[in-house]
């Protein structure tokens, strides 16, 4: 069977989401490899990525492009990071992560894929890592911080007007006393005054506990 085409480096594959490896022969984390058509592919598990998730279930807007430059909030130890960084092949992905421990692993993944680089640091600062960063095309976040929304908002910086942001919204993280759709509310409601919500759904049932969002900047 020929991979299908479904977003810009993103392809179906024997009904599997996948992307074509850029590092042949190597795994970033436990992700199956295939050959199709003389090529390597890695799949992109949904239970294991929420953009890979989104995408099953339908994502309409996919804003990722070959030459991006994408700064990726809340990177852990690389599992989504790593199927951008086969995406924007030719760009960069500026990967912040605050745990040490996810650190240590996200490394080892950066040191196979050059067009990722990490940064240990708490992304409620990024004075404290706006030296390293140019604009970017895209911003992704998923981080499981108690303020979601004012992180996305003071990273906003970098990315460049009209540029697109998507937002995985984790309502456990930010108050568990109130229903998961009071608290997506909340944080979109937020960010109003900078970002048009272009896109949103719910991830089940590979997820039932995140909101997935696709913003523009105005
Ligand atoms: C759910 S995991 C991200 C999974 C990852 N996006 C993926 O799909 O491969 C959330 C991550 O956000 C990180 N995080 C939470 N608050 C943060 C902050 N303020 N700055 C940087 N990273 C943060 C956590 O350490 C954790 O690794």
């Amino acid at each position: 069977m020929h991979p299908k085409k479904i977003f810009e480096g993103v392809y179906d594959v024997d009904g599997k989401i996948a992307t074509l490896n850029s590092t042949p022969g190597k795994r970033a984390y436990s992700e199956e490899l295939k050959i199709a058509d003389h090529k390597e592919y890695r799949l992109w598990n949904p239970y294991r990525s929420k953009l890979s998730a989104a995408i099953s279930i339908g994502l309409r807007n996919f804003h990722f492009k070959n030459d991006n430059k994408v700064i990726y909030i809340g990177a852990a130890t690389g599992t989504t990071a790593s199927h951008i960084s086969d995406i924007v092949i030719n760009g960069r992905i500026y990967c912040i992560e605050m745990s040490e421990r996810n650190m240590r692993e996200l490394v080892k993944v950066c040191e196979l894929r050059p067009n990722m680089l990490p940064i240990l640091a708490d992304a409620s600062e990024p004075n404290s890592y706006s030296d390293y960063i140019e604009t970017c095309d895209v911003l992704y976040q998923d981080a499981s911080a108690r303020e979601q929304a004012k992180i996305l908002l003071s990273n906003s910086k970098f990315l460049k007007k009209g540029g697109y942001a998507y937002f995985v919204i984790k309502s456990q993280s930010i108050d568990i006393s109130k229903k998961p759709k009071e608290v997506f509310e909340a944080e979109l409601k937020t960010l109003e005054n900078d970002f048009e919500v272009i896109e949103r759904m719910g991830l089940e049932p590979y997820d039932r506990m995140h909101l997935f969002s696709v913003l523009k900047k105005k």
